[in-house]
Order: structure tokens, then C-alpha cells, then sequence
């Protein structure tokens, strides 16, 4: 594992952008899972500018989203496809190559999200986020390795971080997420690390020692592990 840590938000969305501009240099077409929350941001903001300078694209990437609510209530308000318009759309947003794992009207066929990545030859490179509980993707506390693409049952702790100025009634319960085995399968894994509560996720990857309950702890061991980390949440333990 290379563990990069940074000493404020620019360093943090510098050395994140730095490593995925080289990935996608290094070897087009990607295959690329993205994640959404407030964490990538600064990422997502540098490869914008990337593009406009022409010195990154991801024209002939395939993008798969990492996963998506299934009954949000006034969908796709707050949903990963709104979110992924909003800051990715003027450099992904086609069809042909972004993935949605929630197939509109039928939530219960997974299985062709598992068919897409594998016609597409698994994921060279997975970017990250990480819940406060460790979950990367939704792969929630309790996930098992050998998993791929289902559905799953939001955490209460996972609900109150993501929707904290939603009422209840318009948050979603559910939600399908690419499965823990196509992410220690991809063949490079960027972690990224921010954001209030995630000192002992920190404290966790910097000790390298797998935690069965944090899932973003089963990813050691992977072969190109990449954790970019707000050097703060290190000092906090
Ligand atoms: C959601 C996503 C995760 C993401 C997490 C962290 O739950 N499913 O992929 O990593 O949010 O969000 P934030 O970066 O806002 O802390």
C-alpha cells in the first residue's frame, strides 16, 4: 500500500488527480469506477480543468458507476446520476460508455451490471470514497469478498451522514452496489480519505491490519492499493 498523506484540501485533490490523469495516461481505454460524496470533489474539479487543458480525457474510458439508490423517493434527485452530471457530465456523459448498476424498473436483475464488467474485462482502476462506518462503494459493514453487484439495505449510520438535512420519509432505504470482489479484483485501487468521523478509517489503513467490519480494510493486501489521506485525520488517533 502507498499511503499519501496531504496537508489540506488542494494537496489531497492535487495528489488524487496527479495519480488518476497518470492511470488514464498510462493505459487507455479505462475501465473506471467512480465514486460520489463530498470526498472526490476536489478531484473531480481538477480533472475538469485537466480536460480543458488538454492533458487528460476519459473519451474512450468506460465508466461504471459504483452504485445507485434504488427507491429514492424523488429520483434522481440526490441520486449518483445526478450527481455524476453535474460534475463529470461535460467530460463522460454518453450512454455508450457510462454504467448505471440500477436498470430503470428492475432493481432484482443485477446480474447484467456482473455481465457488463466482465464483457468489459473487469475495472483497471477503482476511485474510492469511504463512509464514516468504512463502507467503499455500499458495501456496508458485514459485506463478504466473494460478493458482486446487489442490492443492499442502507446502514441507519450510513443514511444519517448521507441524507442528515432529509426528512425520512424522502430518503431511500435500499441501494445496489458493485460487490467487494469486483473491487479487490480491479487491477489498480485508489482509497480516498476525508471528512469528519473518519479517523479511525484512517487509523485503520495507516495500521494495515485487516478489520472484518470495515469494509474499506478488506483492500489490504491488494496489489496496487493507493490511499490518499487527510494527514488531520492521522494526528487525531
Ligand atoms: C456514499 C457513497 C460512497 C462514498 C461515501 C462517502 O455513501 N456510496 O461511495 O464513499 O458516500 O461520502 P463522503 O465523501 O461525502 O464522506
Amino acid at each position: 500500500m502507498r499511503l499519501i498523506p496531504a496537508v489540506d484540501s488542494d494537496a489531497f485533490a492535487e495528489s488524487a488527480a496527479a495519480f488518476v490523469v497518470d492511470r488514464a495516461a498510462k493505459s487507455p481505454p479505462l475501465n473506471l469506477a467512480i465514486p460520489t460524496g463530498r470526498t472526490p470533489l476536489g478531484l473531480y474539479r481538477r480533472l475538469r480543468a485537466e480536460a480543458k487543458a488538454g492533458r487528460f480525457t476519459l473519451g474512450n474510458a468506460s465508466v461504471f458507476m459504483l452504485d445507485e439508490y434504488v427507491d429514492l423517493p424523488r429520483y434522481p434527485k440526490g441520486s449518483f446520476v445526478e450527481f455524476l452530471r453535474e460534475q463529470l457530465g461535460s467530460l463522460v456523459f454518453n450512454p455508450h460508455t457510462v454504467f448505471n448498476p440500477l436498470t430503470p424498473g428492475d432493481a432484482s436483475r443485477p446480474l447484467d451490471y456482473d455481465t457488463r464488467l466482465d464483457a468489459a474485462g473487469g475495472l483497471d482502476l477503482a476511485i474510492l470514497g469511504v463512509g464514516r462506518n468504512g463502507h467503499i462503494g455500499f458495501n456496508e459493514p458485514g459485506s463478504l469478498d466473494a460478493q458482486r453487484t446487489h442490492v443492499v439495505r442502507l446502514a441507519a449510520d450510513t443514511l444519517t451522514a448521507n441524507f442528515a438535512d432529509v426528512v425520512e420519509s424522502q430518503r431511500p432505504s435500499l441501494a445496489i452496489t458493485v460487490g467487494l470482489a469486483d473491487l479487490l479484483a480491479a487491477r489498480s485501487v485508489l482509497v480516498l480519505i476525508a471528512g469528519a468521523n473518519k479517523a479511525s478509517v484512517a487509523a485503520a489503513m495507516q495500521s494495515g491490519i485487516r478489520v472484518e467490519d470495515l469494509p474499506v480494510t478488506h483492500l489490504l493486501g491488494h496489489p496496487d492499493l493507493t490511499v490518499v489521506v487527510e494527514e488531520a485525520l492521522l494526528r487525531r488517533i
